[in-house]
């Protein structure tokens, strides 16, 4: 008897998204060491949260495919890439990333949809949610840096910046939570 409730291409692509979350969660840990290594503490702090959640994420489809019948596997992940040429070049690719990342979380959306596998299309609706406070929280990092004066921000504004993040939350409102007295 068939216990596997997933669908061979389903349980593949599921393990995919777990090595891509496991490389997530090492490139930011990657970064992280650079931001420490340049001094910047705080923002080595938040990156070193975010890629403990990466790591999260991971296990979240890796249980996911276990509580389904599934095999899951951990696969070896590329190396980091090249570190950051600045705090700019850093936080634009954390974005891209994050970008980069919520394409696959629809592409698997999209295979849920297509082979009505309704339980793995709810499942991954927490991460439709998750990845837009993971963009919006990403952008937050690029607006804070261009308002210091981006990659001309002076050494008193970058050490502000840095002691903000330090102490930023790692989640963020999501819009259906405004409200016209609390709109941010
Ligand atoms: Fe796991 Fe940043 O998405």
């Amino acid at each position: 008897m068939n216990t596997n409730r997933l669908s061979t291409e389903m349980q593949n692509a599921l393990i995919k998204q777990m090595t891509k979350e496991n490389h997530a969660s090492q490139i930011f840990l990657s970064y992280g060491c650079w931001a420490d290594t340049k001094g910047y503490g705080g923002i080595a702090n938040f990156l070193y949260r975010h890629s403990q959640e990466e790591r999260n994420h991971m296990i979240k489809f890796m249980r996911y495919i276990l509580d389904r019948g599934g095999e899951a596997k951990v696969e070896a992940i590329p190396a980091p890439p090249e570190n950051p040429q600045s705090l700019t070049d850093c936080f634009n690719k954390v974005f891209q990333h994050e970008v980069d990342n919520t394409t696959s979380i629809y592409d698997l959306v999209d295979l849920a949809f297509r082979e009505k596998d309704w339980a793995t299309w709810n499942f991954m609706q927490w991460f439709v949610k998750e990845q837009i406070e993971e963009e919006k929280l990403a952008l937050e990092l690029i607006d804070k840096l261009k308002i210091a004066g981006g990659d001309r921000a002076t050494d008193e504004s970058l050490f502000t910046l840095d002691k903000a993040l330090e102490a930023a939350a790692d989640e963020v409102s999501l819009p259906q939570e405004a409200t016209a007295d609390n709109p941010s």
